[in-house]
């Protein structure tokens, strides 16, 4: 049988699903609290939302009054790290989630912050238009979960792709079957033109391996095109960074991308390097470390200032 080209979509199973992200091994729930045992993977124990405030600390994004947009903040563990380590400069939130049951478990994570805080349940492809008045947007491994094309033959382009690769200049395979991310890339595009600054992150599928941890490239494809990572319940895609970064870059926002690795201060020990090429999992936190080093080597982020 032909495989046929379409959009996957997730929508159907944040918006009404039972959703689970335990399942997901998001990164972000993984170093949800300094009591995490994946902190053993850390040159110190750090929340990813304490960790993300320091990077836009350091990169002159946050300052007094700021008001910011986390859309499909999940359970509301970024943006509890986040507002403990730097609550004192920011103004005002609002929260955007296709998941009503996802929106009701922030609102009560977030309680302490109640009065700076708001909740839209909307498709953040679609609500994007709207807004105004934001500072800085956060999107958190939610770029994957967006509509993605699969199947398409580079001769026979749907009318938007084709659009969005001769625009911004996008490399695409010369041939083969290959996927596109194109609900990320309009989400970039949009992002780029309202001129806020912005933190998006997902799986990639042309990662960044810090360069004392080469040993992490084992068996990845470092300069891929997106691929399907089959979940319960739905599936969502990596994404092709160089893609975003292009879209930014072309409407005139400086760039600015790195690895989770870094960005999470993964530790750099002899041991960490034993675990991953020997495989080590024979017990408990080796195994979690393995795991965990497995997961984050193909996490990237892209920051638009
Ligand atoms: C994989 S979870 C990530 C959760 C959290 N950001 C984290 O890093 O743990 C995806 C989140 O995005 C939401 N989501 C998925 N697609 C969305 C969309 N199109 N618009 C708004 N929220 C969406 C889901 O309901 C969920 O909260």
């Amino acid at each position: 049988m032909p495989v046929m080209k379409e959009i996957r979509r997730t929508d159907r199973h944040y918006r009404y699903g039972a959703v689970d992200l335990m399942t997901e091994y998001t990164i972000c729930e993984s170093l949800g609290s300094i009591d995490s045992p994946y902190m053993v993977a850390l040159r110190e124990p750090r929340t990813f939302g304490s960790s993300l405030a320091e990077l836009l600390m350091e990169r002159g994004v946050l300052r007094p009054g700021m008001r910011v947009c986390e859309a499909g903040g999940g359970y509301g563990t970024l943006m509890r790290g986040f507002l403990e380590e730097r609550g004192y400069l920011i103004e005002y939130v609002v929260m955007v989630d296709l998941s009503l049951r996802l929106l009701e478990r922030q609102r009560r994570v977030l309680s302490p912050w109640s009065g700076k805080l708001s909740f839209v349940n909307g498709n953040i492809q679609e609500v994007l238009h709207s807004m105004s008045g934001i500072d800085l947007f956060i999107m958190n491994e939610v770029a994957g979960d967006l509509e993605t094309w699969v199947n398409l033959e580079p001769a026979a382009l749907p009318d938007e792709v084709s659009r969005l690769v001769d625009s911004y200049g996008l490399d695409i395979p010369a041939s083969g079957l290959f996927n596109f991310n194109v609900g990320a890339i309009r989400v970039v595009e949009t992002l780029s033109k309202k001129g806020w600054p912005a933190f998006l992150s997902e799986h990639s599928s042309d990662p960044l391996i810090p360069s004392d941890m080469g040993y992490l490239e084992r068996d990845l494809d470092m300069e891929g095109y997106p691929r399907e990572i089959k979940l319960k319940g739905h599936s969502e895609f990596t994404i092709r960074f160089s893609h975003l970064l292009a879209v930014a870059r072309f409407l005139g926002r400086e760039v600015v991308t790195g690895s989770f690795a870094e960005l999470v201060g993964l530790a750099h020990s002899p041991r960490m390097r034993a675990v991953f090429c020997g495989r080590m999992t024979a017990n408990e936190e080796n195994s979690l470390l393995y795991e965990f080093l497995d997961h984050v080597r193909e996490y990237r982020w892209l920051l638009i200032l």
